[in-house]
């Protein structure tokens, strides 16, 4: 059982394996996914109020205001389930902004993983994402083509996923990175990993991590 309650962060450049490696976290640890991206991309979809304002940002490759977010993401916070089970942030904090609005909450986290990937090979892999509307899984043509053409006919390509608007996505990440990192660089809570290599791999470590963060701080409360 997950009574360890694992509280995690995962960061890093778009495309860079958060989803995927998140898919695996809340597979072997129980805990809650909190995707500020899936939670737009679905307000947009449902074109809420949060969703209409979001929209144009999201499809320009820009942030959405720290206002909308942290509201959004501080709403999500107050829900039983992330109490009960744990939680992962994923794509959140994004500003220095974001992060103090954390603290405020007294959200903290047992570990912190950030993977780091090249550029070039990002911009790779944004180019191949696909998704299955039906089941929301992640594809890459290339790296992890869909299992029948079936899945390929309906798969489909995120607005933002193109080579033009990546940069933009990259070039708002690296703004606001060194604050983020600097934020979570206090003792052995952050760990870099390289995320350039199989997805199994870079679980595994993941899994690690989790594991030993959750034991050291409540040593009776190890994750079985
Ligand atoms: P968000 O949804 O968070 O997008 P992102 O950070 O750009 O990250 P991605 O979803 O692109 O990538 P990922 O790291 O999850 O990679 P994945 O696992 O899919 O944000 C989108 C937008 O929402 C933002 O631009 C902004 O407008 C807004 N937003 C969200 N949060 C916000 C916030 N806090 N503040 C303000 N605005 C916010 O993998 C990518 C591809 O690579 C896939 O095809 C996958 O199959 C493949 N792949 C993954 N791992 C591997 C591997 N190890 N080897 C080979 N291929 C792999």
């Amino acid at each position: 059982g997950s009574s360890g309650n694992p509280r995690i962060l995962i960061s890093g450049a778009p495309a860079s394996g958060k989803g995927t490696q998140c898919e695996l976290i809340v597979e072997e640890f129980g805990v809650v996914h909190i995707s500020t991206g899936d939670m737009l991309r679905s307000a947009v979809k449902n074109k809420t109020e949060l969703g209409l304002k979001a929209k144009e940002f999201m499809d320009a490759g820009k942030l959405v205001t720290d206002e909308l977010v942290i509201s959004m993401l501080k709403e999500r916070l107050s829900q039983p389930d992330v109490a009960r089970n744990g939680y992962l942030l994923d794509g959140f904090p994004r500003t220095s902004a974001q992060a103090d609005a954390l603290d405020e909450a007294g959200v903290g986290f047992d570990a912190v993983v950030k993977l780091e990937v090249p550029d070039e090979v990002l911009v790779e892999r944004v180019i191949g994402r696909r998704s299955d509307p039906e089941t929301g899984k992640v594809y890459h043509m290339k790296f992890s083509p869909p299992e029948s053409e079936e899945i390929a006919e309906r798969l489909v390509q995120r607005s933002d996923d193109t080579e033009e608007k990546v940069k933009v996505r990259l070039n708002a990440f690296y703004e606001h990175a060194a604050a983020i990192d600097k934020k979570y660089s206090d003792g052995s809570l952050m760990t870099v990993l390289n995320g350039n290599r199989d997805k199994n791999e870079v679980f595994s470590d993941i899994s690690k991590i989790v594991r030993a963060s959750v034991s050291k701080r409540n040593p009776l409360n190890t994750i079985i």
